[in-house]
């Protein structure tokens, strides 16, 4: 069977796809920076919250089928080299910097008969770039560009369940990943590195701009002093041209914002509708507080914020709208008290502290946990229209 090694492979990204691979009867070799997290499986330890992914760790671990380690040595006997680290904005550009360090150090072990597959999510022209690195050392080296869809958090379920589009160098490189793909997905298609690139970035965009439009609706609506839950709700019961419409929510996380601003930079700027959804989406915090200190005062109020994580049952915190929501109520004056059921951190409180402590309560994150909650009582901001009725 052939072998596999996926780089940045202990991330919310790779580490699904090296259990996919693993379950498949792959021999999977994980290769991470992160010590800590490389010990944690080692341990049989999934290091966040993904449905069903200590059981099929446990599984692929028993079998011999998947390895963690910290240093490249493994590339060398690897058939196929996947790259799953991360491309976070860097001064709000979209950076290469750890798909370039990545490369940097691959260029020590490859050899003309791998395959290099890209997985993170990169720019426009971006793979061009890194292929042409590639070549001037490894003339017959194949390289990919196999982005990935998945919803964090349902990645092992999603895998096999969505569309894979793969963009090769050469058509037989193209085959080669096809099959591979084969094994892990129902279905597969091929495109060009161009393609793929704006396949990934728009799939994003496309809902970003979705959540923006009813973001945009429901601050209307409110400044208006309508409710627009029932609005969202008559306009989209039995109305099929309207039922992929979101709630209003917090538009964030790791990917949508990011991979937003990539396709806006990319065109110098003159995507407009993606540049403004995303000023849209980041002011819904800004007008949960300026419509409540149109209220009250909140210097000195003491607040509570119930989640924290950037979507509902999660335990990922990266460019949350919570966190933001909890920086605007402290430069306001307010004395900030955080909950998440998924997150350990000291300075959280539980629930009934919060419920005790705070007369002003924020669900920030429709965590299930919260649902049936009651407040006597209590200012409650349902940023998600989520409560039960
Ligand atoms: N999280 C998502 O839902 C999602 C969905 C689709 C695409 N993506 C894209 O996938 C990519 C990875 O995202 P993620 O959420 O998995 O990030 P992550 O931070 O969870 O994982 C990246 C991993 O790469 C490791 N790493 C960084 N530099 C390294 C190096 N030089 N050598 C070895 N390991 C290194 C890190 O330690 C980390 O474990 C990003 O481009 C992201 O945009 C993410």
């Amino acid at each position: 069977m052939k072998k596999i090694c996926i780089i940045g492979g202990a991330g919310h990204i790779g580490l699904p796809l090296a259990l996919k691979f693993s379950e498949k009867n792959f021999v999977v070799d994980v290769i991470d920076k992160n010590k800590r997290i490389i010990e944690k499986l080692n341990n049989s330890i999934f290091p966040f919250k993904e449905n069903g992914g200590e059981k099929l760790l446990k599984k692929c671990q028993k079998k011999k089928k998947i390895f963690f380690h910290d240093d490249y040595k493994k590339v060398r006997s690897a058939d196929f080299i996947i790259i799953t680290v991360g491309t976070p904005l860097i001064n709000n550009r979209p950076s290469l910097k750890q798909i370039n360090d990545v490369i940097a150090k691959l260029l020590l072990y490859l050899n003309d008969k791998q395959s290099i597959i890209l997985r993170s999510t990169i720019f426009p022209g971006a793979t061009k770039k890194i292929y042409n690195k590639i070549n001037k050392f490894y003339k017959k080296i194949g390289l990919s560009y196999c982005p990935e869809r998945v919803a964090q958090g349902k990645s092992l379920d999603e895998i096999k369940k969505l569309k894979q589009i793969v963009s090769s160098n050469s058509k037989s490189e193209e085959k080669k990943i096809l099959r591979l793909f084969k094994k892990i997905c129902n279905d597969v298609s091929a495109c060009s590195f161009e393609e793929a690139e704006f396949i990934k970035l728009f799939s994003n965009a496309w809902r970003y701009i979705k959540f923006a439009a009813s973001n945009e609706f429901y601050m209307l609506s409110r400044n208006k002093g309508i409710e627009y839950k029932k609005i969202h709700k008559l306009m989209t019961d039995r109305y099929p041209r309207n039922m992929d419409m979101p709630t209003q929510g917090f538009a964030a996380g790791p990917c949508l914002p990011k991979d937003a601003v990539q396709l806006f930079l990319s065109d110098r700027l003159n995507s407009n509708l993606i540049k403004n959804s995303h000023l849209i989406n980041e002011r819904l915090p800004n007008f949960f507080v300026n419509d409540l200190k149109n209220k009250i005062k909140l210097k000195g109020k003491k607040i509570g914020i119930l989640g924290t994580t950037f979507k509902s049952e999660i335990d990922d915190e990266r460019d949350s709208l919570s966190i933001k929501l909890k920086k605007i109520l402290t430069r306001n004056g307010a004395k900030v008290y955080c909950n998440d059921p998924y997150v350990i951190n000291k300075d959280y409180q539980s629930i009934k502290y919060i419920k005790k402590k705070c007369d002003i309560i924020f669900i920030a994150t429709p965590h299930l946990k919260y649902k049936k909650l009651k407040f006597d009582k209590k200012i409650v901001i349902d940023c998600w229209d989520f409560l039960s009725d």
